[in-house]
């Protein structure tokens, strides 16, 4: 084994105490209450990257969270990665349905049980850590490293594109390399080529200028809820197909070749509905699983609100209502226009009777990255040398809109190696992460890195 490898080995548990550190801060980046939160999870990483001996390490101030960045230069004929990350997570709601607290590290069954474990305070970490190794044991880092680590993914990365935009040359690199996606299945390591873009809406409905008695006034006065409920129901068809006119014209169909290699995937409709506690699917006609969750565009409510929420029953016909909807996207969609379009849609199926304001959130585009670049063929290599498994390529349904702005703006591509799982609950209450794919995320990451040079000269 390389000095490298063994010192990841040998330090494993240091690595993960570290980690815990990370989150144990509450760097929640959607709730203005915990910016110095978010501040300190910059600080702390900063501080680290500079422990570890990188170069150049820099907290950036923004109008909103900050942004890190460092850097390693070791040769300029070698290849340089730029490592992504965020360091913001979700908000821990609902706080009641965790089983130990989200921001005390808990360590269960070989997974560490916290806001943030997976997504992605534990899955950027890996890199940090492989970085350490080389730089620690006084290995020459076969690659130069820089980083960029952001407080703001969960939010729509607002300020990273203007920083982006402005720090070109800082930034330039030959790839990009993200851990912040999931891994097909466990122990089965996967690279994914493909990502879906985002438009985020939020739709408010107004009727009457005061909530009003539902006896007295119900049947003469329109409901907002009602007339919310109505208008969400014309977002899709009873198949899952989405109405809004124009919706498909840019959606890139797939062809019979990417169709063959979705069903190579090994995937199990039971397991999945098992795994999920439901005992049917449901989406759009004519596509798998897979495809519809991640070649195929989505429409969902995220949010939805209006009358009386509390304990029992009170009469009332509610003053307002509104939901949040996000449509996740895929190639050649562009938010911008998906976005208009469901505004445009949502007021001509507006009724009369109520006032329809409809408000567009953050957004991105979608990203397909070709299967042959080299990149990601060394990850791919990375990855079976740890896990002694061949990795398997596959799309996935999330977002990380940075990942199409680095292409646009850099020019770049960029490797998503992720090492989570989807039981990994992100998002959700009691997310975790596994330890071992922590420790095996590290030596991938530095195996990557060994092996870089070799690809791009047989590449
Ligand atoms: N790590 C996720 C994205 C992800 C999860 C990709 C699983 C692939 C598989 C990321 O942190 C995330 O949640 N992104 C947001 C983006 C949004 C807030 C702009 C998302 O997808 O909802
Ligand atoms: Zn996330």
């Amino acid at each position: 084994m390389s000095t490298v490898q063994q010192y990841i080995d040998d330090n494993i548990d240091t690595f993960k105490d570290e980690l815990f550190q990370l989150l144990r801060i509450e760097s929640v980046s959607t709730d203005s209450s915990k910016k110095s939160e978010v501040k300190k999870a910059a600080k702390f990483l900063a501080g680290h990257l500079e422990e570890i001996g990188l170069d150049d390490v820099i907290l950036h101030e923004t109008d909103g969270h900050p942004i890190v960045t460092a850097q390693k230069s070791v040769d300029p004929d070698l290849p340089t990665i730029l490592i992504y990350g965020h360091y913001d997570v979700q908000p821990p709601d609902p706080e009641e349905l965790w089983e130990t607290p989200p921001f005390e590290p808990t360590v269960k069954d070989g997974r560490v049980y916290a806001r943030g474990s997976s997504d992605d305070k534990g899955q950027s970490f890996t890199h940090v850590k492989a970085v350490a190794a080389y730089l620690q044991t006084e290995t020459d880092l076969p690659v130069n490293v820089k980083f960029i680590l952001e407080g703001e993914e969960e939010i729509g990365s607002p300020n990273l594109i203007p920083f982006i935009k402005e720090h070109k040359e800082m930034l330039s690199c030959d790839m990009v390399l993200i851990s912040d996606t999931a891994m097909f299945a466990e122990d089965q390591p996967s690279i994914t080529y493909g990502l879906r873009g985002l438009a985020y809406m939020e739709v408010h409905v107004t009727g009457p200028s005061k909530d009003l008695h539902s006896g007295v006034f119900g049947g003469a006065v329109e409901n907002p809820v009602n007339a919310l409920a109505n208008i969400i129901s014309k977002l899709k068809d009873e198949d899952g197909t989405i109405q809004i006119d124009g919706f498909y014209d840019d959606v890139e169909e797939m062809t019979s070749e990417m169709r063959e290699e979705y069903s190579k995937l090994p995937h199990n409709d039971a397991t999945y509905m098992s795994d999920l506690g439901i005992t049917e699917l449901h989406g759009e006609k004519g596509y798998s699983t897979l495809e519809r969750a991640s070649a195929r565009p989505s429409l969902d409510v995220n949010g939805i609100w209006g009358g009386y929420q509390k304990e029992g029953a009170k009469t009332v016909l509610p003053s307002k209502a509104g939901a949040k909807i996000s449509m996740r996207l895929v190639p050649d969609q562009d938010p911008r226009t998906i976005s208009k379009l469901f505004t445009n849609y949502v007021k001509s199926i507006a009724p009369e009777s109520v006032d329809v304001e409809v408000i567009e959130h953050h957004g991105g585009h979608p990203i397909v990255i070709d299967l042959e670049y080299y990149g990601l063929q060394a990850a791919a290599q990375a990855f079976e040398d740890v896990y002694e498994k061949e990795a398997l390529f596959s799309r996935e349904g999330g977002s990380i809109p940075i990942v199409a702005d680095f292409k646009k703006i850099l020019g770049v591509n960029s490797i998503l190696m992720g090492f989570g799982l989807t039981k990994d609950a992100l998002h959700s209450p009691n997310e975790s992460f596994s330890l071992k794919d922590f420790h095996r995320g590290i030596k991938t990451s530095a195996r990557f890195m060994q092996l870089l040079p070799e690809f791009r000269e047989e590449g």
